[in-house]
C-alpha cells in the first residue's frame, strides 16, 4: 500500500480553503492508500502563538481532522510535537539546507516582506516540513497549491541526502486536489483565503454558523456584470464560489455554471452558502461530539504511538548513514 502524508497547522479555526484543499481530499484517499496525518504544531510555533489558544487550537484542529470523515482504524492522526524526531529529522534538513534557496520560498518572502524581525525558524522551517514528510517515507503528499514550493524543496533535500550520503530517503510527490487547489478570499478574489486573513469576512471557518456563512458568502467581493459563468482572470469573484459550490458537491464548474446561468448574484450566493451550510452540518455535529471526549485523547495516543515507530526507524537510518553517535 503506498503511504500518504500530510500535515496542517493548528493556527485558528480551519478554513474552507483548508477543507477543499487538502481535507477533502484526505477523506478519499484513506479508502485506498496508508494515510498519515499531523497536527504540525512545531510550525505554528514560527510565529509567536499564546499557549492558551496554541493547546485549543491543537485540540479543536485534531477534531476537525475527524469530524470531516477520516476513520481512525484506517489513518494514523497525531501531533508533530509528540514525536521528537520531527525536530530531530528537521536539524538533519536544515544542515543539507541552504540559506540561499530557503530564502527563495515566496511563503518566506511573504510572512517576512515588511516585517521588522522575523524568528529565523520562519527561514528555517521548509526543511522542518520535508523532515514531516520523508520520516515516513511518504509516497504522495495531498496538498494545496500553495505548497507546491515546499514539496519540490522536499524532492531536493531528499535527493541530496541519498547522494551525499546513503540511499535512505523515499522521494514524494505532490498531489492537488482537481478542483479548489486555491480557494481565494470572498474579500479580495485575487488572494488565496488564508487563516491568518485579519479581514473575518474573507474566510469562511469550518465552525462558523450558518448565519455567519450565509452573511460572509452574502457580501462576497463579486463584479458588476450581474451574469454568472466561469472566468477566473476576469471574474475572480463568481469564479472562486462557482469553484467552492463544485468543489463541495463533486461536480464540474460547468455544472454549477449550468445551475445559475440564468440566476442573479443574490440568488446565486444564496445557493452557494445553502451548499456550504448543508455540507458542513454534520461536520459541525460530529466536532460537537468529539472535542470533549476521551476518543480523541485515545486516537492521538495511538496515532503518537504507531508514528513515533515508524519515524524513529528512519530517523536511525539517517544518522547511522551521516555518522552521527555511535555504531549500535
Ligand atoms: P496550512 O496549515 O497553511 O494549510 C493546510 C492545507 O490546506 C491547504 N490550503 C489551501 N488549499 C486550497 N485553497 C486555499 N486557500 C488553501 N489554504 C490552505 C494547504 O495547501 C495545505 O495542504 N506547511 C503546511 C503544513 C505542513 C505540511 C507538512 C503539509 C507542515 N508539514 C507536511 C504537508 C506535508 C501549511 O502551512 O499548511
Amino acid at each position: 500500500m503506498k503511504r500518504i502524508f500530510s500535515g496542517v497547522q493548528p493556527t485558528g479555526t480551519v478554513t474552507l480553503g483548508n477543507y477543499i484543499g487538502a481535507f477533502r481530499q484526505f477523506v478519499e484517499l484513506q479508502e485506498t492508500y496508508d494515510c498519515i496525518f499531523c497536527v504540525v504544531d512545531q510550525h505554528a510555533i514560527t510565529v509567536q502563538q499564546d499557549p492558551k489558544e496554541l493547546r485549543e487550537n491543537i485540540r479543536s484542529l485534531a477534531a476537525l481532522y475527524l469530524a470531516v470523515g477520516l476513520d481512525p482504524e484506517k489513518v494514523t492522526l497525531f501531533i508533530q510535537s509528540e514525536v521528537p524526531a520531527h525536530a530531530q529529522a528537521g536539524w538533519i534538513m536544515q544542515c543539507i539546507s541552504s540559506i540561499g534557496e530557503l530564502e527563495r520560498m515566496t511563503q518566506f518572502k511573504d510572512k517576512s516582506s515588511g516585517k521588522e524581525a522575523v524568528s529565523a525558524s520562519l527561514l528555517t522551517y521548509p526543511p522542518l516540513m520535508a523532515a514531516d514528510i520523508l520520516l515516513y517515507q511518504t509516497d504522495i503528499v495531498p496538498v494545496g497549491d500553495d505548497q507546491k514550493q515546499h514539496i519540490e524543496l522536499t524532492r531536493d533535500l531528499a535527493e541530496r541526502f541519498n547522494k551525499r550520503y546513503k540511499n535512505v530517503l523515499k522521494i514524494p510527490e505532490i498531489q492537488l486536489p482537481k478542483h479548489g487547489a486555491r480557494i481565494k478570499s470572498l474579500q479580495e478574489p485575487t488572494k488565496k483565503m488564508s487563516k491568518s486573513d485579519d479581514n473575518q469576512k474573507a474566510t469562511i471557518r469550518l465552525l462558523d454558523t450558518p448565519k455567519q456563512i450565509e452573511k460572509k458568502i452574502k457580501s462576497a467581493v463579486t463584479d458588476s456584470e450581474g451574469k454568472v459563468y466561469f472566468d477566473p482572470d476576469n471574474k475572480p469573484g463568481v469564479s472562486n464560489l462557482l469553484v467552492i459550490e463544485a468543489s463541495i458537491r463533486g461536480v464540474s464548474v460547468d455544472e454549477v455554471v449550468d445551475k445559475y446561468k440564468d440566476s442573479q448574484y443574490g440568488n446565486f450566493k444564496a445557493g452557494v452558502a445553502e451548499v456550504v451550510i448543508n455540507h458542513l452540518l454534520p461536520i459541525q455535529q460530529r466536532y460537537q461530539e468529539l472535542i470533549d471526549s476521551s476518543e480523541l485523547d485515545a486516537i492521538l495516543d495511538r496515532g503518537a504511538e504507531k508514528a513515533n515507530a515508524m519515524a524513529k526507524a528512519t530517523l536511525t537510518k539517517m544518522e547511522s548513514a551521516m555518522g552521527l553517535g555511535r555504531k549500535r
